[in-house]
């Protein structure tokens, strides 16, 4: 079938939306129609060349929520009709580390999704004859997309796909990094630094999990607003002196849970020394730049505090994302704050300028 879509030609250059053609699923594959989808960072970070894992030509998008169209051979948990939340990382439920209750890195599809193929090492999009890659084996900037039944959340129908799709990447990395890599305590402290969607996420998170005091820390008076609406008991302007200022707040001692949600290694380092000596757990987020490292000093670590990294919160996505999406559904997650900007796929590059200029936490492109 023809699809449009906004395809990556070069890297640095702007998204171009055409037409491209898709190939009907094939074995364990399925075909979404695409309602909803965020533009997310990792999108841009691809697009602009910084991804040293990159390629081209592909379709970007991987935030992507719609409704499954058709199945192909063996699809047995999904069927034409349902609603659909994609997952860039999957859950086969059968690799050595879905049966672990302690990762939700799924091995099944790794290395062909690195490459761009589905899981049989080929592509379903493609331009006159030529094979054009997918993306996360998502690509979800576009009408439609073919991806493998492990890959795709089945959620509550319910649910609006303009909101669920924020479940597909950032809200999800937020919300598990509290609930599931650091699992918070009732009555913790709990230290965020950074209110993209990922902190929001994680102030969200901690909140749910019965946290007594919540801590955003951001450069940004606005986003720390928005981090009091999803729970934040106090909010701190960042900066050199971060750490100091948190112990003051602190008793001297530093919080029970520190989340790290900007990217930037400094803050990292923020986040470890502001945790607690004893058991203070430190949960990184944040993608680093490319060849950037950590600095710890190990008397942090001997004195009884802990790293953690934490990839789309530990959430096994096919089983967790609809109980994420439940919650919300019960009242329990304030979505629409996060909906920042509504356009269309010819819009696409504008999604990305608004988030060069931090302007509101999510665009979300609607296919409607
Ligand atoms: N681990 C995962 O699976 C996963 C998934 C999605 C995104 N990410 C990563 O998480 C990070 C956050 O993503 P996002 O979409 O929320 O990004 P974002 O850019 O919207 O938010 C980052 C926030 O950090 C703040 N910040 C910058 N410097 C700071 C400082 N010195 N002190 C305090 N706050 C500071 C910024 O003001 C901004 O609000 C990115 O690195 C992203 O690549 C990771
Ligand atoms: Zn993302
Ligand atoms: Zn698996």
């Amino acid at each position: 079938m023809k699809i449009r879509a906004a395809v990556l030609e070069r890297f640095g250059a702007p998204l171009e939306v055409q037409e491209l053609d898709l190939a009907e699923p094939s074995a364990g594959e399925v075909l979404v129609r695409l309602v909803a989808c965020g533009v997310c960072h990792t999108d841009l970070y691809t697009a602009s060349g910084a991804d040293p894992s990159g390629y081209a030509p592909t379709v970007l998008g991987h935030e992507g929520a719609g409704v499954v169209e058709r199945v192909g051979d063996g699809v047995t948990s999904l069927a034409e009709g349902d609603h659909v939340v994609t997952l860039f990382s999957p859950q086969c439920r059968e690799c050595v580390h879905c049966l672990s209750p302690r990762t939700n890195l799924c091995l099944a599809i790794r290395e062909q999704q690195g490459q761009g193929h589905l899981p049989d090492g080929t592509t379903r999009l493609s331009r006159d004859g030529e094979p054009v890659r997918h993306f996360m084996g998502t690509s979800t900037f576009a009408e439609y997309t073919v991806m493998p039944e492990i890959a795709l959340a089945k959620v509550n129908p319910e649910a609006p796909l303009e909101g669920a799709c924020l479940f597909a990447c950032g809200l999800s990395t937020g919300l598990g990094a509290a609930m599931k890599t650091a699992a918070v305590e009732p009555g913790s402290t709990c230290i965020v630094f950074g209110a993209g969607m990922v902190g929001l996420g994680a102030v969200a998170g901690c909140r749910l999990q019965g946290a007594a005091r919540i801590i955003c820390v951001d450069l940004s008076e606005d986003r720390l607003e928005l981090a009091k609406g999803q729970g934040a008991t106090e909010t701190m302007l960042g900066g050199p002196d971060a750490v100091e200022r948190i112990l003051e707040l602190t008793g001297g001692f530093g919080a029970d849970y520190t989340f790290e949600a900007t990217g930037n290694v400094a803050v990292m380092r923020q986040a470890v020394e502001s945790a607690r000596m004893g058991w203070g757990l430190c949960t990184v987020a944040g993608v680093a730049g490319k060849g950037e490292t950590l600095e710890i000093v190990p008397r942090f670590l001997i004195t009884g505090r802990r790293v953690a990294g934490s990839s789309f919160g530990g959430i096994k996505g096919r089983e967790e994302v609809p109980q994420l999406v439940d919650r919300w559904l019960a009242g329990e997650i304030d979505v629409e704050p996060f909906l920042s900007h509504r356009l269309t796929l010819d819009q696409v590059n504008e999604g990305f300028e608004l988030m060069e200029a931090q302007d509101g936490i999510r665009s979300v492109i609607s296919f409607d």
